[in-house]
């Protein structure tokens, strides 16, 4: 039976006096070790805080020697704010903007280009620099369709069969294209890696590729019944890889590996609290004051994420029976228990009352990154867990900070 009262020492009845619900809570020691593990494998580890951009989760790789893909300007920014040397941050996006064309005319950041016409483009911004190219090698897997990033289908990267025409265009243009990228979707296996890092070592970039990307995609073990991924495995199917490429180009090629979820996604909470419960024919629903605008992934791919319980009060929570948990939005889909095609499931919950909490678990990973202001509910406060201790890291919003720059017209 899911019941939880702690996290890491600190006491989460506690935490929701002190910040209200609902609230994102990141436990700093899971990030620490899951860099660590990884770090351990991988010589070069670039998070991708896509999946959480927070300045304080940033800081911290920072400080860990980790560095950092942006895939935009605004996350550019981000990292530059949060201490990283412009150097370490690579700019990888399908198109740039206005906006990214500043950023890479006022700092030297890397770009990775996903297009013939960003090769073009880039020529433009930084005539005589030097290039990753993103690869789309013809097939991709995903744990989703949503989140398959390969194939005909996919809009990421360049098309494969049309490297030998960008090596021409870079030469053209007076680029240099020093490195190759590839992100085939997030929840890979072992087969489908070892088809993507064959085919990375088969693209013919020309003679200058000093640099390798793996990408991201390694899964977590979102259900008690999944394994953790092997990363012995994961770096020996891309290093044996990285070395036919040093064999063919006769000269020393680094790999990168750039995760997002694997480095935050478990260290991460959304703390709710009970505010109905009511049953149908089918389903007894507990009924919470957080949905999927502020975790958007059940109501998106159909994921799942391990609910917990606490009491507000500390009564032990015994029986349990299978429930549905939902939010508080204007909206059928609005169910954190739900399968692909907004399917309504269950999990086995203690048997909670009005006021108890929810804990949604591996929420540090496209919780609030994917968070919206929906219906005018504003972003929950994050709270930060080091050393035994809990920190406000940023205060929920306000309603008029909901509102943002609004004006009336004239
Ligand atoms: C280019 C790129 N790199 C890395 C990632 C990180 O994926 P994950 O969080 O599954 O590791 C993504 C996710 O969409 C991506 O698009």
């Amino acid at each position: 039976m899911n019941v939880v009262s702690e996290i890491s020492g600190v006491s989460l009845p506690e935490m929701a006096r002190t910040y209200g619900t609902p609230f994102y809570l990141y436990d700093s020691a899971v990030i620490s070790d899951r860099v660590d593990q990884i770090q351990k494998r991988f010589p070069l580890v670039r998070y991708a805080q896509k999946a959480n951009p927070h300045l304080a989760i940033l800081d911290l790789m920072r400080k860990k020697g980790v560095l950092v893909d942006s895939v935009s300007a605004g996350e550019v920014h981000r990292a530059l704010r949060a201490g990283y040397p412009a150097e370490e941050i690579v700019y990888t996006a399908d198109v740039f903007d206005d906006r990214a064309v500043e950023m890479i005319k006022n700092h030297p950041i890397q770009v990775n280009c996903g297009s013939p016409d960003m090769i073009r483009q880039f020529a433009e911004i930084r005539p005589g620099g030097e290039v990753f190219l993103r690869i789309n090698p013809g097939f991709g897997h995903g744990h989703s369709k949503k989140t398959d990033t390969g194939g005909p289908g996919s809009k990421h990267g360049i098309w494969h069969e049309e490297i030998p025409e960008c090596v021409r265009l870079a030469k053209e243009c007076g680029i240099r294209i020093y490195g190759l990228h590839m992100h085939i979707g997030s929840g890979s296996n072992f087969e489908h890696l070892s088809k993507v890092a064959h085919a990375m070592a088969e693209t013919d970039a020309g003679p200058d590729i000093r640099v390798i990307s793996a990408g991201g995609g390694l899964p977590i073990p979102y259900r008690e019944t999944d394994q953790p991924i092997d990363l012995d495995k994961y770096f020996e199917v891309w290093d044996s890889q990285r070395k036919e490429i040093e064999r063919r180009l006769g000269h020393e090629v680094e790999m990168e590996i750039e995760p997002g979820r694997f480095l935050v996604a478990e260290s991460g909470y959304l703390v709710a609290k009970i505010w109905a419960i009511k049953e149908t024919a089918a389903f007894k629903f507990y009924l919470v004051d957080t949905g999927f605008n502020h975790l958007i992934r059940p109501a998106m791919y159909g994921a799942y994420h391990k609910i917990s319980m606490c009491s507000a009060d500390g009564r032990k929570l015994e029986k349990s029976q299978p429930a549905a948990v939902a939010g508080p939005l204007c909206e059928s889909c609005d169910v954190f228990t739900q399968e692909d095609g907004g399917v309504v499931i269950t999990q086995e919950l203690p048997q909670a009352q009005i006021g108890d909490y929810v804990i949604i678990h591996d929420a540090g990973a496209y919780g609030r990154a994917m968070a919206s202001n929906y219906n005018t509910h504003p972003f929950p406060a994050e709270v930060w867990i080091e050393d035994g201790k809990h920190s406000l890291i940023t205060p929920r919003q306000s309603f008029d900070e909901a509102i943002g720059g609004e004006r009336f017209p004239g």
